[in-house]
């Protein structure tokens, strides 16, 4: 079976034959909303709306450590977590879809980690490659498959939110080399590694960085979603093909 998690822009995955909801208890409290069971093209899927079925909740208060909990206890082979982002780097333009390789995670007061307890010997994971490189092949093959673009790597940098950035800031990311930016990736991605699940994500570019591209007095947010909606078609044929691979 193979995991979804959608963020903005995608509370629902239209191409699923849904069997069944279902809610799943976590020793960390609640996930985001029911899991959604079903079918692509005769495949298996599982999916989970990261901000819950309404969007209502902002990525600072995500339980991230019940929903990969959650999905883990489910034993899917991949998860995909599809990601709305903002373009930093130049050719990063509204509606380009990347595949991540790398991340900084800029995030505080997150409940970041399982290895929490005094009880338990201390535990450090590798996370040289924060991706699953697996999953990332399959992504960029099903793409292929699809016949749509798709950026191979680049840096995500994890940001607090829920506002944007400044200016500023997003020039101290450019110069720390990250290429997008966007509120979910942590501690997501590095949740899923303490459970040593194949993970990566399907970063979608929803408008260019503040002070980037046309953005240089504000971003305009209503484009956001216009952008978003374009662009989860695209991502939906990707998910058809990474079905089948
Ligand atoms: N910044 C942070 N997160 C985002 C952005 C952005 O510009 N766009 C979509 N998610």
């Amino acid at each position: 079976m193979l995991a979804i998690i959608g963020g903005s822009g995608m509370t629902q995955l239209s191409c699923l034959k849904i069997s069944h909801r279902q809610i799943i208890r976590t020793p960390f409290g609640e996930p985001s909303g029911p899991f959604t069971f079903g079918t692509v093209n005769g495949h298996d899927i599982v999916f989970l709306a990261r901000h819950g079925h309404g969007h209502t909740i902002p990525p600072h208060r995500i339980n991230y450590r019940a929903n990969i909990w959650a999905l883990h206890s489910l034993n899917p082979v991949h998860i995909v977590a599809v990601a709305a982002v903002g373009g930093i780097r130049e050719n990063l333009t509204p509606g380009a879809l990347i595949i991540p390789d790398q991340i900084i995670d800029y995030t505080y007061e997150r409940d970041f980690t399982y290895f929490d307890s005094s009880e338990e010997p201390v535990t450090h994971v590798d996370f040289t490659h924060p991706y699953s490189s697996v999953t990332r092949a399959q992504l960029l093959n099903a793409a292929h498959l699809a016949a749509e673009s798709v950026f191979d790597g680049g840096v995500y940098a994890a940001v607090q939110g829920p506002r944007l950035e400044t200016a500023a800031e997003i020039n101290r990311l450019e110069r720390d080399g990250c290429d997008m930016v966007g509120m979910t990736g942590m501690p997501e991605a590095g949740l899923a590694r303490e459970l040593g699940m194949n993970y990566a994500t399907l970063a979608v570019v929803a408008n260019y960085a503040a002070g980037r591209g046309s953005n240089i007095t504000a971003i305009p947010l209503k484009e956001i979603y216009a952008v978003l909606d374009k662009s989860m078609v695209r991502v939906r044929k990707i998910i058809e093909h990474l079905v089948q691979c």
